[in-house]
């Protein structure tokens, strides 16, 4: 089976084209490097011994898009091409929504025109904003997006549910970690906002001090909870949900299933690394949501999948990679 990999060269992408390969798929991506580099097909390839068709190419571009689906016999779609920093969502939220929905789109009408009927869609926990009932399961309502990049994910997950395709919408929660090879992991480009590459470089001496934002919230110790995951169990939830792709579409939460404090990430990496992190605590930041964690146990009971690895393993291989840098 040939999977397209859309966004490929990214974060979650390149892991998954790793565990994709190991699974006898054949992988081919799509990437237009907005947020990437060339380097990270070079780590998949280096990790799986081969090289891999790799095309330039952006999604909202029709006719590019139409080529390659011209010249590969595609079966199956894993579209993780998006822009992902809520941040940055704020001040430009027309190209968010260009570049997201938009490039949804044109991907949708070319899986029509060339009748690729799977698609496993990059969905996230921002669609339940802070949910009422913690641990969240998918029948959670959505709530108002909070970002124009949450209103992204929203909108495209409406616009597959009415596409007419068999589809999985993976609503991961918090991938960390880097493949512990050391050979792949997220790039930082620009200053991080998310918690773990900010606590990377503070620990690498780029960054003076990590700042915790907050610690007076109504949780144990009094910092935000999230439900962190190693991004290779989020990689291995894609071969699964291609495998058992539904008929029809469903939604699947990807998590843990337990949740971690910013002091308890804190904790652990020291524990797991022997670093000590650097830190103080400071304001709360606008429009965190206090604690969410999933209840993954949809995606276990029907893809057969559940996460294994313990956040003190995806700290050890975030740092891992954040030395290679
Ligand atoms: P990433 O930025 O590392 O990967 C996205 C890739 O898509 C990049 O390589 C980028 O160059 C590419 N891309 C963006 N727009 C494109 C376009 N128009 N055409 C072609 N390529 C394009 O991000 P990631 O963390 O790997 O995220 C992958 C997906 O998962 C995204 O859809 C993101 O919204 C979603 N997601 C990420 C997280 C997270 O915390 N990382 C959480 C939930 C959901
Ligand atoms: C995690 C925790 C912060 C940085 C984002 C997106 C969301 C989804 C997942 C894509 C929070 C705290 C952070 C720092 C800190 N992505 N923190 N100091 O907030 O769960 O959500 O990623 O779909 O849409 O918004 O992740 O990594 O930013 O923060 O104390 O310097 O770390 O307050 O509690 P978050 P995050």
């Amino acid at each position: 089976m040939k999977v397209l990999v859309t966004g490929g060269a990214g974060y979650i992408g390149s892991h998954t084209c790793v565990s994709l390969s190991d699974s006898g798929y054949d992988v081919v991506i799509v990437d237009n490097l907005c947020n990437s580099s060339i380097g990270m097909v070079k780590g998949v390839e280096e990790l799986i011994g081969r090289k891999l068709p790799f095309y330039q190419v952006d999604i909202c571009n029709e006719n590019e898009l139409d080529a390659v689906f011209e010249k590969e016999q595609i079966d199956a779609v894993l579209h993780f091409a998006a822009l992902k920093a809520v941040g940055e969502s704020l001040e430009k939220p027309d190209l968010y929504h260009r570049n997201n929905v938009g490039g949804t789109e044109v991907l949708l009408k070319v899986m029509k025109k060339f009748a690729v009927d799977k698609l496993v869609f990059s969905s996230s926990c921002t669609v339940y904003g802070q949910p009422e009932i913690i641990p969240v399961n998918e029948d959670a309502p959505m709530l108002p997006a909070e970002s124009p990049y949450g209103q992204t994910k929203q909108d495209c997950e409406k616009l597959i549910s009415s596409s007419g395709l068999n589809s999985a919408l993976l609503r991961y929660f918090n991938p960390i970690g880097a493949h512990p090879s050391g050979r792949i992991g997220e790039l930082p480009i620009g200053v991080p906002n998310n918690l773990i590459p900010f606590l990377c470089q503070a620990v690498a001496g780029l960054k003076d001090e990590l700042v915790v934002f907050g610690d007076d919230y109504p949780t144990d110790d009094g910092s935000c909870v999230r439900d962190y995951l190693h991004v290779c169990d989020l990689a291995e939830a894609h071969v699964a949900a291609l495998e058992q792709l539904p008929h029809g579409i469903r939604a699947y939460n990807l998590g843990t299933g337990s949740g971690t404090s910013v002091l308890g990430v804190i904790n652990a990496f020291e524990e797991s690394t022997g670093e000590s992190v650097p830190f103080r605590i400071g304001e709360r930041r606008e429009g965190d949501i206090v604690a969410i964690w999933a209840d993954p146990s949809r995606a276990e009971k029907e893809l057969g999948w559940c996460a294994s690895r313990k956040v003190g393993e995806a700290l050890a291989d975030a740092w891992r990679w954040q030395q290679t840098l």
